[in-house]
Formats: C-alpha cells, sequence, structure tokens
C-alpha cells in the first residue's frame, strides 16, 4: 500500500482496493491508505477521485466473520469521494475464506475475482463513452 502514489491514484479511471479481514473490518494498513489520500494527496476539497469507478476485494481466515463489513467500509470510503462503486464476482465484491477448511483462494474465488474485474473495466468503459466488450 505504501508504494502508491498520488500520480497512480489521479491517473486511474478505476481504482479496485482489498483488504484482508482484522477484527471484522478492513486492515488499519488500508484505511491508513484511504487516510492517506486526503493527508498524502489532498483530495479534498476537490473531490480529486470523483467519478472514477470503485471495487473492493476482501479476504478473511473464517465464512462469515466481517468480509462484507470490510467490503462495504471500503465502498463507503470510495462512496465519501464520489467515485462510482461497483460489485461483480459476490454482492459487495470478490471474496475469499482462506483459513481452516477453505485453505486459499479457490478456482470459484478466482473466478469471482476475474468476474469482479471484468465488470470493473467493462463500467469504466461505458463511463469513459465506449461500449462495454
Ligand atoms: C489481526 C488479525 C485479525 C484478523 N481478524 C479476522 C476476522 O475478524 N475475521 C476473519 O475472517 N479473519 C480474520 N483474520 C484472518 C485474515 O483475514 C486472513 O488470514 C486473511 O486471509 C489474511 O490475508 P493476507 O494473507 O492477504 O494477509 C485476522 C488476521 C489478523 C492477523
Amino acid at each position: 500500500m505504501g508504494h502508491v502514489t498520488a500520480e497512480d491514484l489521479f491517473s486511474a479511471d478505476a481504482v479496485i482496493v482489498g483488504s484482508p479481514v482484522y477484527w471484522s473490518n478492513m486492515s488499519g494498513e488500508v484505511k491508513t491508505f484511504f487516510d492517506n489520500w486526503q493527508f498524502k494527496f489532498g483530495v479534498f476539497p476537490e473531490y480529486k477521485m470523483k467519478d472514477k469507478v470503485g471495487a473492493a476485494f476482501a479476504t478473511g481466515g473464517q465464512v462469515s466473520s466481517g468480509k462484507e463489513v470490510t467490503m462495504l467500509t471500503i465502498l463507503a470510503a470510495m462512496l465519501g469521494n464520489q467515485m462510482i462503486v461497483v460489485s461483480g464476482g459476490g454482492a459487495f465484491g470478490a471474496s475469499a475464506t482462506t483459513e481452516g477448511d477453505s485453505l486459499g483462494i479457490n478456482d470459484q474465488e478466482l473466478s469471482d475475482a476475474k468476474a469482479l474485474g471484468q465488470r470493473v473495466a467493462d463500467v469504466t468503459k461505458l463511463i469513459r463513452g465506449g461500449s462495454a466488450q
């Protein structure tokens, strides 16, 4: 996360942010990344991320222990920046369960992640004035 520059953010048409679930929410490092949009990159008051497409993905150790909250809080930070948020893969984005009986990222989870990436690309094209495919 520390490697993303202002130039990376402001030159992008779309941004997909992922986080591990830490205590039922995005990790502190990912939250700091969003906070740095203001502290380091000065997104406000001009809303410099306005109308860029945004999406979220998450990995969590357990099946039902914070992945959806994590994706929704990532999307909430994007909405606060007046970005256009989209889903794909799952209802709030792509996610994977990585511990217990579901170690790592399986084929279904990987294909959900690809579906999210495709939807972000398609919607970005629509917004930029092109056609979806
Ligand atoms: C501090 C900490 C808190 C965590 N809290 C949760 C949690 O609340 N729910 C959950 O499902 N997994 C939790 N996990 C497990 C991680 O979400 C999981 O291992 C994740 O896949 C790690 O992603 P990474 O390999 O990209 O770091 C936690 C892990 C750590 C280190």
